[in-house]
Parts: C-alpha cells; sequence; structure tokens
C-alpha cells in the first residue's frame, strides 16, 4: 500500500481547476478548487458555513456551495466581490432564457455594428481611455454596457458584467493580462460584440452545471471590505475559516483590473489604501516587515474571534522578500498565533520547486516557500 505524506494529499498539481464555474474570468494567485474541497470534504459538515476573508475570485465560496455549506466572502477588491458573487449564485431556468434572449440580441446586432454605417452613439469616457482603447472598442463597450444596465434582474446584471469585464483586456490596447504595455491591435468593427457573445455562451453553460448542483437551502453573502475588521460578523459564529492573504510584496491586486473596474464604475481607492501586503506599499512605499506583520495580526484576530471554540481556520500563505530580508512566514505565524488564541495544529510546506507545490511555481525563487497553517481556535 502506498501512503501519502500529508503535502502531497494537498497537492494538485496537473489537476483540472477550470471546472464549473471556476474559469469564469481572470484573477491573479487563485488557490486551486480542490484544496477547499478537500478541506470541506475532510472537516466540515453540510449545513455548516464557511468563511473566506481574501475570497479573491471566489473558489472557497464555490466549493462551500457545491458542498452544500452557507459561504460568507470577504474582499477589500470591488471586481473580486461581483465575480465572487456571480460564481457562486445559481441562476434559473428562467434568468438562463432571459440570457439566452440577450445573447441572441446582441448577435442579431453585429452585421449592423460591422457595416459601414454603423450606429453611432456617445461613448461613456473613462480614464485613459485613448491610450488604452481604439474608439470602435469604446462604442461597442458602451453599447453592451447600455443594454446591460437595461437587466431589471440583479444577477443577470451581474452575470453580464462580468462577462463583459472577461474581454476587456482582450478588446484593449493591453498587451495581456501580465503585460500591462500598450500595443497596436487593430481591432476590426463588430469584434467587441462578437467575443461577449462567444464568452457569454461559454460562461452561460458553465453556470447551468454549476446552477444544478447547488441546493437553494444554503446561504451566501459578500462583503466589500477589510479584513482587519469584520466587525459586521458576529463573534463565535463561523465553523471554519478557508483563506489565503496575499503573499506580502507580490501583487497589487487592486491595479490588476484597473480598466475593468473603471468601466464598471467599481471603486478603486478604496483596495487601493486598504489592501494589505501589496507591492505598493513594501517596493514603493517602503514599509517595514513590521506593518506587514501587524496588518496579519489584525486580520488573525478577526477570524480568531469571529470562529467557534475549538473550530479550524485554514491559511495558504507563502513566504515574502521585504527589503531585501527573507520573511519566513510560518515562523512569524507560529509566533504570534498562540498570543490571539490560536493554537498551531499543522504546517505543511512545499518549497515549490519540486511537483508537489500547492499553487505557484514562480514562489520558489528565493528560498520563498508557501505553506499550508491549520489553527484551532483555543
Ligand atoms: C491570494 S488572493 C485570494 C485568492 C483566492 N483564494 C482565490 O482562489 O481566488 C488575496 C486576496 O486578498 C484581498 N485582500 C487584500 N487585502 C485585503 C484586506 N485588507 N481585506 C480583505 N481582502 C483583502 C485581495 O484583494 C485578493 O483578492
Amino acid at each position: 500500500m502506498i501512503t501519502q505524506t500529508r503535502e502531497t494529499q494537498f497537492s494538485f498539481s496537473g489537476e483540472d481547476t477550470s471546472y464549473l464555474t471556476h474559469s469564469l474570468h481572470p484573477y491573479p494567485a487563485k488557490f486551486p478548487p480542490q484544496l477547499p474541497k478537500k478541506i470541506l470534504e475532510d472537516y466540515a459538515v453540510k449545513g455548516q458555513t464557511v468563511l473566506d476573508p481574501f475570497c479573491g475570485s471566489g473558489t472557497t465560496l464555490v466549493e462551500a456551495r457545491i458542498f452544500g455549506a452557507n459561504a460568507i466572502g470577504v474582499d477589500v477588491n470591488g471586481l473580486s466581490v461581483l465575480l465572487s458573487k456571480v460564481k457562486a449564485t445559481p441562476l434559473t431556468e428562467q434568468q438562463f432564457s432571459i440570457i439566452q434572449s440577450f445573447i441572441l440580441k446582441i448577435e442579431n446586432e453585429i452585421s449592423k455594428w460591422k457595416s459601414e454605417n454603423r450606429p453611432q452613439i456617445k461613448i461613456k469616457e473613462i480614464e485613459g481611455q485613448e491610450h488604452w482603447f481604439q474608439y470602435n472598442v469604446s462604442e461597442e463597450i458602451t453599447f453592451l454596457l447600455n443594454e446591460i444596465l437595461k437587466q431589471k434582474d440583479n444577477n443577470i446584471q451581474d452575470f453580464l458584467k462580468i462577462v463583459l469585464s472577461s474581454i476587456i483586456v482582450r478588446v484593449s490596447n493591453q498587451d495581456s493580462d501580465t503585460r500591462f504595455a500598450a500595443i497596436e491591435k487593430n481591432i476590426v468593427n463588430g469584434y467587441t460584440l462578437e467575443a461577449f457573445c462567444k464568452k457569454a455562451r461559454e460562461y452561460n453553460s458553465r453556470m447551468a452545471e454549476f446552477s444544478e448542483l447547488i441546493h437553494e437551502t444554503t446561504e451566501m453573502q459578500v462583503y466589500n471590505a477589510d479584513s482587519r475588521n469584520l466587525d459586521f460578523i458576529p463573534d463565535n459564529s463561523i465553523d471554519i475559516i478557508i483563506t489565503s492573504p496575499p503573499y506580502a510584496n507580490t501583487y497589487d491586486y487592486y491595479l490588476y483590473h484597473k480598466f475593468r473596474k473603471r468601466w464598471l464604475d467599481l471603486d478603486v481607492k478604496f483596495a487601493q489604501y486598504n489592501e494589505i501586503g501589496s507591492r505598493r506599499e513594501y517596493s514603493s512605499l517602503k514599509e517595514k516587515k513590521e506593518k506587514w506583520n501587524e496588518d496579519l495580526i489584525k486580520c488573525f484576530a478577526e477570524m480568531q474571534r469571529v470562529l467557534k471554540p475549538n473550530h479550524f481556520a485554514f491559511i495558504v500563505i507563502g513566504d515574502s522578500v521585504i527589503k531585501k530580508e527573507l520573511i519566513k512566514i510560518e515562523k512569524e505565524i507560529s509566533e504570534f498565533a498562540p498570543k490571539i488564541g490560536f493554537k498551531v495544529n499543522e504546517i505543511l510546506s512545499s518549497d515549490l520547486s519540486k511537483h508537489s507545490r500547492i499553487f505557484n511555481p514562480s514562489y520558489a525563487q528565493k528560498g520563498k516557500k508557501e505553506h499550508l497553517i491549520i489553527l484551532e481556535k483555543v
């Protein structure tokens, strides 16, 4: 009999991470859905309440709902909140048929928008528009937005906004999601509408598969808030926490979806000033390592407060480099966790250069490791 080590039990390399609604819309540093799925199967009971205070693209929330648990998500980033809600909210037959009609209506418009005398509309203006968007693209995005905003059902509106958001980088002059440089793409008339309809059809069928699995008896809330203060969640009310906070000095999540947020009128400043661990803080503003610890302690103290006694928090987090110093995050957490009422139950680390990585190989550089830390509220 082959016995697996604990680390390999949490290794999902090579597995399909895009099933159901998990592949809707790009989002950086997602964890594999198999991770919350396995934790829920091993440690949770149907009907319990799961919290992810850094919910990002909603991976934990989607799995919680499939499992049959209630889900609460929190993220400082407005796009993350919209995306998480859409990915984890099942739609009804009636809503699907309204979406189908919407897609058909847009498809029927395409030839008109490709023709010489295409419609002329007043474009929605956003900052940086001329540099980042061709005029014909701005017209077609504005047309789509106007049509989406006519929808009366909020869940349908949000779903269509996420479809539109997912194609924004492709139809902009931005090279790619990961390369922030303007290039010439020569996007032809009608292309934006075609790209929208193609994505809408794909997301529609993923959403239909997901919706069939969800029992309406479970509930979900997603808050646009700063997890250093979770005062909207009562003490001792959460059964299990599954989350992955930022890895310090690694990303600026608030910057990542800049243009998407401008088109959708989502706030950028709240995330900019309240995101913890951002590159902005540690590379541009040159904050010290102590600030990172202070922020994490605030978040962990809130997680401890809302969790029921003897219940668990599962934290995926990576080491980081601040001012050239390697911060071994499992050591920092092991030191402060007991002081705020958490017992460190288990730490599974992976050096990421091996196949057994939990999530992102690029963190293997400079001796950084990634950890799954299991804390118990005492
Ligand atoms: C590693 S990502 C989470 C990814 C998520 N596990 C997934 O699979 O999509 C970290 C998230 O923390 C969020 N975040 C950063 N600072 C925050 C804060 N102060 N309060 C709440 N969320 C915050 C970021 O916006 C980002 O979405």
